[in-house]
């Protein structure tokens, strides 16, 4: 098992290995002494695949477990989900030196760290992300969050894990399509941060999967580091995500965050490209790459129409919304811009 630790307020380690669910309940006790009670919450389809496994391990460790699952799903991303996870913690005597372990992907990873962050004001979570996507991204970092009609992602809290375990054996079951959309936000990694990451995913991503798995998670670690509340440098890590969001809500959550971020990444890049912000030919290697992982470059909406969606992203700070524009394969920036300037450009280029 290799750990990686990330230096937060609160600093914690993401382990990453092979038959880490099978230590889970030790691992946990070892960052929550305290507790008594671990409130599991994850979807359907993760409990049938790892509950049965991880519920043993807390056992093992002394620990009461109790689950809580849902129906998985971006449209379950929502309050009347948060609200029935309170509710579930509360019936169950959760108390304030207990712990939530947030199992499956990002969506029990994200409603999950919400719930925790905000129960007794802040109870500790342990994530155990179990699609390559979650393991990447959204279990490192603290940011959690749910949907509301207006946009995704618009309430949560920054609520940094005690922990995050890592086990590649779950990676095994990924359905492919699902393996691709952690494949896209891999690929984001490469086109922000290094060539070299990047290379690694497009030549033979299962081949490099532990490496790229680690090398990702380094690169997320060092800039949550420098910027842990997303007010400068972290933005970078939204690269994609500002048209890929609209791409989601537009599609009504049947086009997945991964494809999304990669449709959202192939639109950006090649504007910023007219805009003079990125190299020529970058863009057009992405959308090979893309094509290559069986991703999405393309979304059938007009511009305009994204747009709108597009006027209530997080990303908006008053009248001007910040982009991330890679100027070339590994080195991206953010720029901030007058809203009604990016609508022009994309109206002008579309
Ligand atoms: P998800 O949690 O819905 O998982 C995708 C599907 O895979 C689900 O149907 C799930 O049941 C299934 N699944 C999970 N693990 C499995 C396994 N090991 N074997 C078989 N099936 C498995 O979605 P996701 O793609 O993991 O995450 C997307 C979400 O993450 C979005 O809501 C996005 O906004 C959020 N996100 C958050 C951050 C952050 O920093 N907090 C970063 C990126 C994405
Ligand atoms: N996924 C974006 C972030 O964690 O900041």
């Amino acid at each position: 098992m290799e750990k990686l630790l990330v230096k937060t307020g609160c600093p914690y380690e993401v382990c990453v290995g092979h038959g880490l669910l099978r230590q889970s309940g030790e691992l946990i006790r070892q960052v929550c002494p305290k507790a008594r009670i671990a409130a599991v919450v994850t979807d359907t389809t993760v409990q049938g695949l790892y509950a049965p496994a991880l519920m043993a391990s807390l056992e093992n460790a002394g620990l009461s477990p109790v689950l809580f699952a849902f129906t998985p799903g971006e449209e379950h991303k929502t309050l009347r989900t948060l609200g029935e996870i309170y509710e579930f913690l509360a019936q169950n005597g959760v108390t304030r030196t207990d712990c939530l372990v947030a199992l499956g992907g990002g969506i029990p990873g994200d409603v999950g760290g919400f719930a925790a962050a905000s129960y007794l004001r802040g109870i500790d979570v342990v994530q155990i992300p179990t699609t390559f996507l979650a393991q990447i991204d959204s279990s490192v970092g603290g940011k959690t969050a749910i949907n509301i009609p207006q946009g995704k992602n618009l309430v949560g809290a920054f609520w940094q894990p005690r922990r995050v375990l890592c086990d590649i054996d779950t990676l095994s079951t990924l359905p492919e399509d699902i393996f691709a959309d952690g494949a896209a936000e891999a690929l984001k990694y490469g086109m922000i941060a290094s060539r070299e990451l990047y290379k690694k995913i497009t030549e033979d991503i299962k081949g490099n999967l532990e490496t790229i798995i680690r090398s990702c998670i380094a690169i997320k670690r060092d800039i949550v580091q420098r910027d842990e509340r997303d007010t400068g440098e972290r933005m970078l890590l939204n690269f994609g995500h500002t048209l890929g969001h609209a791409v989601e809500k537009h599609s009504r959550h049947q086009i997945s965050h991964g494809r999304a971020v990669a449709i959202g990444m192939n639109l950006m890049t090649a504007l910023t490209t007219r805009m003079g912000l990125t190299q020529p030919g970058v863009s057009e290697e992405l959308k090979q790459a893309c094509q290559g992982l069986g991703l999405p470059t393309d979304y059938p909406c007009t511009l305009q129409e994204l747009l709108q969606y597009a006027s209530s992203d997080k990303k908006r700070a008053g009248d001007s919304i910040r982009i991330v524009a890679a100027e070339k394969i590994g080195t991206a920036s953010v720029w901030t811009l007058p809203f009604e300037k990016l609508c022009e450009l994309m109206l002008t280029f579309s």
